[in-house]
């Protein structure tokens, strides 16, 4: 009997029209640019306006892939975030109102900081194996924020990626062993009522390295595949110096063969997270786009390894088989135009777009004509969000 094949088909991108250069950012907080450029590996940062938020962008990321095939097929829409616009309607709905889905399919949105979105990916695949014919949209959207001069400000960002999962993948076959690590720790939160996330930085980035660890050990147990089975590694990336220091610690035992390969690769993967900053839940799908897009020595049949990780912490080691025609699943779209295409905004500028972003406030009609986007939050009446779509 032959296997089916499940995985994802397509990916698609969208972030802000509007970026802080870290060099500027760097200045205003008198700090060393190069801290920032290396230290932190961010060159720019997303800045998100008021008039968009998680829906708006996963309906753009997904629009940029959706066919109407793919609507036909479309039965589940998992939205995962952990920048909600509402504690009890899932972010879900909005989005299959605005992409025009049909009305006889499933909507839910779930929620494990960054990790979110693999939670998604896992259920879709689980859903595509027991419905091969059914497709599932997957999002990973968030507007990463910690406030205005705090440590974790040149790490904020925001985006959306948006993917479709089904059978006979175009870009990834997903491989069945997967290795998972939970423990209840307290290094990044966003308590109820909070717009803005609580972290304990440096502790933070060591307990991602811990789950790295305990991950990457028990993955190697599970299927004895050593880093010369890999074509390339990703990371979750809230900030890119992070995962390579997750590769690094790695790469410790490795052949100067596997580590040039495997640190080549990772150089591709981090180019679009280091022109966008954190996007939480799509982070590491940002890295693997950045992957398909940028590397010119990946090929069909490479294995990659996705380390996945969300505060509080949940992580997972899982692998995917890249497919033969992975560059039809990326629709032929321009992503480093679109990237180049933004507009730089000054720290002044950050920072009052920053304190007007509206997470609930009441009655409040939104200046839309300036953002040129497809898709835009109009206002909030009654506690009842608007959307648009042009
Ligand atoms: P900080 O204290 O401002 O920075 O906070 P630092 O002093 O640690 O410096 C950062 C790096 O820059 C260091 O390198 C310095 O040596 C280097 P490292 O030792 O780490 O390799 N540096 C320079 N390099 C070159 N030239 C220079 C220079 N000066 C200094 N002149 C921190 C940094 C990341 C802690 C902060 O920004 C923060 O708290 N960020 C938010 C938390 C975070 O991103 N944690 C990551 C792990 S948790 C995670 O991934 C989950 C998350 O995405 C949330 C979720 O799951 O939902 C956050």
């Amino acid at each position: 009997m032959k296997l089916m094949k499940i995985g994802i088909d397509k990916i698609g991108f969208a972030t802000s029209d509007l970026y802080l250069d870290m060099v500027d950012l760097a200045n205003a907080r008198h700090e060393d640019p190069n801290k920032y450029l290396i230290g932190i590996g961010q060159s720019k940062m997303a800045v998100i306006r008021p008039t968009q938020d998680v829906v708006t962008m996963a309906a753009a990321a997904a629009k940029k892939i959706i066919c109407q095939e793919d609507k036909e097929k479309i039965s589940y829409v998992i939205f995962a975030t952990e920048s909600g616009v509402d504690n009890s309607k899932s972010a879900a709905i909005y989005l299959a109102d605005l992409l025009g889905l049909k009305l006889n399919i499933r909507t839910i949105e779930v929620k494990q900081a960054c990790y979110g979105a693999t939670a998604a990916l896992q259920l879709a695949k689980g859903y595509v194996a027991l419905n091969p014919e059914s497709k599932v949209l997957v999002i990973g959207a968030d507007n990463a924020r910690y406030g205005v001069k705090t440590p974790g400000e040149p790490t904020q960002g925001g985006g959306a990626i948006a993917m479709i999962i089904g059978s006979d993948p175009k870009i990834l076959e997903l491989e069945n062993e997967t290795s998972a690590y939970a423990k209840n720790i307290m290094d990044f939160w966003r308590p109820l009522g909070h717009s803005k996330a609580l972290v304990d930085g440096k502790y933070s980035s060591g307990v991602y390295l811990d789950f790295l660890k305990n991950v990457w050990d028990e993955q190697l147990k599970r299927t004895n595949y050593q880093l010369q089975d890999y074509g390339a590694l990703l990371f979750h990336l809230p900030y890119t110096k992070m995962g390579l220091k997750g590769l690094r610690q790695i790469l410790q035992d490795a052949t100067a063969e596997d580590s040039t390969r495997l640190i080549r690769e990772f150089e591709y993967a981090r180019q679009f997270n280091c022109e966008v900053g954190n996007l939480y839940t799509g982070s590491l799908y940002l890295s693997f786009l950045s992957l398909l897009v940028n590397s010119t020595s990946i090929k069909s049949g490479d294995r990659i390894g996705f380390f996945s990780y969300g505060s509080g912490a949940q992580a997972e080691f899982f692998t995917g088989i890249l497919q033969p025609d992975y560059q039809k699943g990326l629709a032929g779209v321009d992503y480093w135009a679109i990237l180049n295409k933004r507009q730089s905004v000054s720290v002044i500028e950050y920072e009052d777009l920053f304190e007007r972003h509206v997470f609930d406030i009441e009655n409040i009609e939104l200046d839309y004509q300036a953002d040129k986007s497809a898709f835009l939050l109009a206002g909030i009446h009654n506690y009842k969000r608007k959307y648009l779509s042009r």
